[in-house]
């Protein structure tokens, strides 16, 4: 088994106030509270106020995070931040989230991950901290999809949210040991889910707005399944890396972004339902930004008990996968 001394001492998450349930959709789209929870489970989600952003909100829930492990601000020397919706294209959102904690001392950027935006970020803080320059690194997952979404498409309204995660990892503490990650993508994929507007290929103009393509297009039942084969094979990898099992596992935090998904990758990996943590009920689907305040929400509950084996799995546009196992 390959455990390290790099551990979590703190999660942290923030949610948006602002609640819209399936009831407010059915009065802007062609849908009903029926459809959207027979095919994915979600009830409601946040949505960011005017003034909000992804730095804002990643602000809030690294405080918590901070705070929780017993740190200040400028005790971080490391923030990566994964999210497809920064406040602006340049700088990096990461860069605001540091300006807005007043720190000076850490390096900070920004990972395009999509959903896998938390765990990819995990993987690299071991190439990071291990190599002794740095000590406590601030990870965090946020995202305004509200701003990327067409409220006019049914197809993909319905399914998202806003928020944000966060999580420091300090080396040679006491904190829960990350004992290994699998990260993994396909740009084969690419197309399926995809924002086409306001980057190299296509830059922002009226023509690409009057046209919606500045919004999420997705071709979701292809990525149902691929997202179910990918999160089995990223699960049983990553467990297969750190000479673990499934019957291992206590709880299995997937991304949030359909029920049936979560499911069914629970079928596929023969694990019982009851050990599937879920809030897509709550929140939708909130990109990478689920991984993190799933944790940050199980740790703050007190779901997880020492001895705990946890194991998230992500997947996202990109195509990217991943998997994490913690011992908590
Ligand atoms: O986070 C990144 C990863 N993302 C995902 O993993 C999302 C993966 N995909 C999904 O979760 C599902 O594919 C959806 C929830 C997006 C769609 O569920 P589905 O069971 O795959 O439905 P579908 O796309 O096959 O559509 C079935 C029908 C269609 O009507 P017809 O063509 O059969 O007449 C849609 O037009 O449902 C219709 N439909 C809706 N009806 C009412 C699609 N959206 C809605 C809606 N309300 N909101």
């Amino acid at each position: 088994m390959t455990e390290e001394k790099i551990g979590i001492t703190g999660t942290g998450y923030y949610l948006p106030e602002k609640v819209l349930t399936n009831a407010d959709l059915e009065k802007m789209v062609d849908t009903t509270d029926e459809w959207i929870m027979e095919r994915t489970g979600i009830r409601e989600r946040r949505i960011i106020a005017p003034g909000e952003t992804v730095s804002s909100m990643a602000e809030q829930a690294s405080r918590q995070a901070i705070a929780a492990a017993g740190l200040e601000p400028e005790d971080i020397d490391l923030i990566i931040l994964g999210t497809i919706t920064p406040d602006t294209p340049l700088p990096a959102a990461a860069c605001l989230l540091q300006r807005r904690l007043g720190n000076k001392t850490a390096a900070s950027f920004d990972i395009s991950a999509a959903c896998c935006g938390f765990i990819y970020a995990l993987e690299l803080r071991e190439k990071m901290l291990r190599g002794g320059r740095y000590r406590n690194a601030l990870i965090v997952a946020a995202e305004a999809l509200s701003v990327v979404t067409d409220w006019e498409d049914r197809n993909t309204c319905v399914l998202f949210g806003d928020g944000a995660g966060a999580a420091v990892l300090t080396k040679d503490s006491g904190g829960h040991r990350i004992l290994d990650s699998f990260i993994r993508s396909d740009g084969e994929y690419s197309s399926l889910l995809i924002i086409e507007a306001g980057g190299s290929a296509c830059p922002i103009s009226i023509e690409q707005i009057e046209q919606r393509r500045h919004f999420i297009q997705m071709e979701g039942n292809k990525v149902f399944k691929l997202a179910v084969s990918s999160m089995v094979r990223a699960s049983k990898e990553v467990l297969r890396r750190a000479g673990l099992t499934i019957d291992d596992v206590t709880w299995l935090l997937p991304h949030q972004a359909n029920l049936r998904i979560m499911k069914a990758v629970a079928k596929g990996l023969k694990l019982p339902e009851e050990q599937v943590y879920i809030n897509v009920d709550r929140y939708g689907n909130m990109s990478g930004a689920t991984v993190p305040i799933g944790l940050a929400e199980m740790d703050h509950n007190g779901v997880l008990k020492p001895g705990d084996l946890l194991l998230m799995v992500a997947f996202g546009g990109g195509l990217t996968w991943a998997a994490s196992l913690v011992r908590w």
